[in-house]
């Protein structure tokens, strides 16, 4: 049986703690390592430069998915788009989507486009033939640790009956259940940052690494 795959957010992680953690998260059953970028203006909040990527890059083999919160990926995505596997920015930025996801595509990494729990999905429709994965945003992005909203189901079905192929990755408020939900409604990638780094890192991911459905 296919497995879904754990994203573990680093925004969680206890950088006090920084090799042990990363260590852990090696030996875990996660296969990706979700990095948010926030800018302070798309976001009330700052999180990672790119140098923290750097220093996973060389700490890591996992897959580095980079979700952009910023209101100007045409100028950030250079700064980040080497050393990241994927990059995911925002349906609600105020640039030309075609021109982000060339940007992106241009340097040989997989593309992706993330969307507020309140955003119309017929704004990323034109877009699902071109890129590789759809990010559905299950909080109001910002923050770790706040709670699931239950409308995401339908979004992730909806998606999902709009493009069998895409992959769709889920952020915000998940846990062993919320992530189940998910993953029954469609969601190939799981990410969770404050359910994994709040207790046993390993044993939090074997939570999430649910069959795929
Ligand atoms: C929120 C971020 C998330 C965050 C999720 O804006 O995009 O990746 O780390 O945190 P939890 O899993 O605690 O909701
Ligand atoms: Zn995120």
């Amino acid at each position: 049986m296919e497995k879904v795959i754990v994203a573990p957010s680093v925004l969680s992680l206890d950088y006090a703690k920084f090799n042990e953690q990363v260590i852990a998260l090696n030996e875990s059953k996660a296969e990706w390592l979700h990095f948010d970028v926030m800018d302070g203006h798309f976001v009330p909040n700052l999180s990672f430069g790119p140098q923290i990527l750097k220093g996973f890059k060389k700490t890591t083999d996992l897959f580095l998915d980079v979700h952009l919160m910023v209101d100007n990926p045409s100028l950030i995505i250079p700064l980040f788009v080497d050393d990241a596997d994927l990059i995911t920015f925002h349906i609600e930025v105020k640039e030309d989507i075609d021109e982000l996801i060339k940007l992106v595509k241009d340097h040989g990494k997989k593309v992706g486009i993330s969307i507020k729990p309140n955003t119309d999905l017929a704004m990323i429709k034109p877009y699902l033939d071109q890129i590789d994965l759809v990010l559905v945003m299950s909080v109001e992005p910002g923050f770790g640790g706040q709670s699931f909203i239950e409308k995401s189901l339908e979004r992730i079905q909806k998606l999902r009956k709009m493009n069998n192929e895409i992959l769709i990755e889920v952020d915000g408020g998940i846990n062993e259940k919320t992530g189940l939900s998910c993953v029954k409604a469609g969601a190939d990638v799981l990410v969770a940052g404050s359910y994994i780094f709040k207790k046993d890192i390993k044993e939090q991911v074997e939570t999430l690494w649910l069959d795929k459905q």
